[in-house]
C-alpha cells in the first residue's frame, strides 16, 4: 500500500529515465500492474509518450495515476516555457500533470530566475499542473523561489539522495520549511543491492537490500522514484512500502553516508553537501 505526502504525492513512484520506446512502455505498464501509482518523466528523457501509452494500456482512470514531468533547461526562456509544457501534455495525452518541475536551474542565471519561476506558477494557475516544484535546487535557490512564488508554493525539490549521499544540510533545511524532497537515483543505480549492511537488514525483513534502501529513504521523509525494467525488481522495490525499520537499523544506514554524488554535470549549481 503506497503512502502519500500531506500534499497527496505517492511516496513510492517509478523513475523512467532510459525506459524509452516499446520496451519502456512495457516496463511502465508492468509497474502500473504491480501497483505503482506515481510515474516520473521529463521532457529530456524521451519517455513522456511511453508514460501516456502505458497509462492508456493499463485501463486505469487518469485520476489514479500521479504523473510528474519536468521542463528541460533548454525550455526555460519565456517564449519556450509554456509551449513546451503544452507539448508535454499532448505527448503524454493528458490535460494536466500532477506535478511540474523545473529540471535544473538555469546555469549562471542565463535565463532570469524570476522569469521561469513566474512561468512555473502560471502553468499551475492555468491548470496545466496541479502542483509545482523544482529539481536540482540548492538551498539558496529554494529560498529565491520561495520569495517569488510564496511560502509553501513548491511541493518538492527532486535531488540526488541515496544511502551513499544523504545530503544532511539540504535535508535539514527542507525539514525546517516542511518541504518533502524527492530522492532521485535512490538505488545509486543499483549499487545499494551489494551493500553488506543493507543486505543483512534485508535478510531480517525478508526483502532485498534495494527495498531496505527505499524504506530507509521514505522513513527519512523522502519520496523515492526507483527505476527498473525487470518485473521481479519492480515488485521487490515496491515491497519497500511494507517495511518498517527500527531506530537501530535507521542509525546503521545513516552511517553509510559518504557524500558520494553520481550526477554532477557542468551546469550543476553549487551543491550544499
Ligand atoms: N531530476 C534529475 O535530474 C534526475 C536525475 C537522475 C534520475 N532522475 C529520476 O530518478 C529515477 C531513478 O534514477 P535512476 O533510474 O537513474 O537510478 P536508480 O533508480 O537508482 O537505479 C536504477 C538502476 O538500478 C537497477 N535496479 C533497479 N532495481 C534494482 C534492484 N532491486 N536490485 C538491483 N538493481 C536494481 C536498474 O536496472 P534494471 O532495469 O535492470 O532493473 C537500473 O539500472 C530516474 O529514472 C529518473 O526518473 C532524475
Amino acid at each position: 500500500m503506497t503512502r502519500t505526502t500531506k500534499d497527496g504525492i505517492p511516496t513510492l513512484g517509478l523513475g523512467t529515465f532510459g525506459r524509452t520506446g516499446e520496451e519502456g512502455t512495457a516496463a511502465i505498464l508492468t509497474a502500473l500492474e504491480v501497483g505503482y501509482r506515481h510515474i516520473d518523466t521529463a521532457q529530456s528523457y524521451d519517455t513522456e509518450s511511453s508514460v501516456g501509452e502505458a497509462l492508456r494500456r493499463s485501463g486505469l482512470p487518469r485520476s489514479e495515476v500521479f504523473i510528474t514531468t519536468k521542463v528541460a533547461d533548454t525550455n526555460l526562456e519565456k517564449a519556450d516555457f509554456m509551449p513546451s509544457v503544452e507539448r508535454s501534455l499532448e505527448i503524454i495525452g493528458v490535460d494536466h500533470v500532477d506535478l511540474l518541475l523545473i529540471h535544473w536551474p538555469s546555469a549562471k542565471d542565463a535565463v532570469p530566475f524570476e522569469d521561469y519561476m513566474h512561468a512555473l506558477g502560471q502553468a499551475r494557475d492555468k491548470g496545466l499542473a496541479r502542483r509545482i516544484g523544482v529539481s536540482n535546487y540548492p538551498i539558496a535557490d529554494l529560498q529565491r523561489a520561495e520569495q517569488i512564488l510564496g511560502q509553501g508554493a513548491l511541493s518538492t525539490n527532486q535531488i540526488e539522495i541515496h544511502p551513499f549521499l544523504q545530503a544532511p544540510k539540504i535535508c535539514a533545511y527542507a525539514r525546517s520549511v516542511d518541504l518533502p524532497l524527492t530522492a532521485y537515483m535512490p538505488l545509486a543505480k543499483g549499487r545499494v543491492s551489494k551493500e553488506p549492511i543493507l543486505e543483512k537488514i534485508a535478510q531480517k525483513h525478508g526483502v532485498t537490500a534495494a527495498a531496505i534502501a527505499l524504506a530507509f529513504l521514505m522513513a527519512e521523509g523522502h519520496i523515492v522514484i526507483p527505476a527498473s525494467s525487470d518485473t521481479q525488481r519492480l515488485r521487490d522495490n515496491f515491497a519497500a512500502n511494507d517495511v518498517m525499520l527500527d531506530e537501530a537499523e535507521i542509525a546503521a544506514i545513516r552511517a553509510l553516508d559518504r557524500g558520494d554524488r553520481m550526477i554532477n554535470p557542468e551546469k550543476s549549481p553549487r551543491w550544499d553537501d
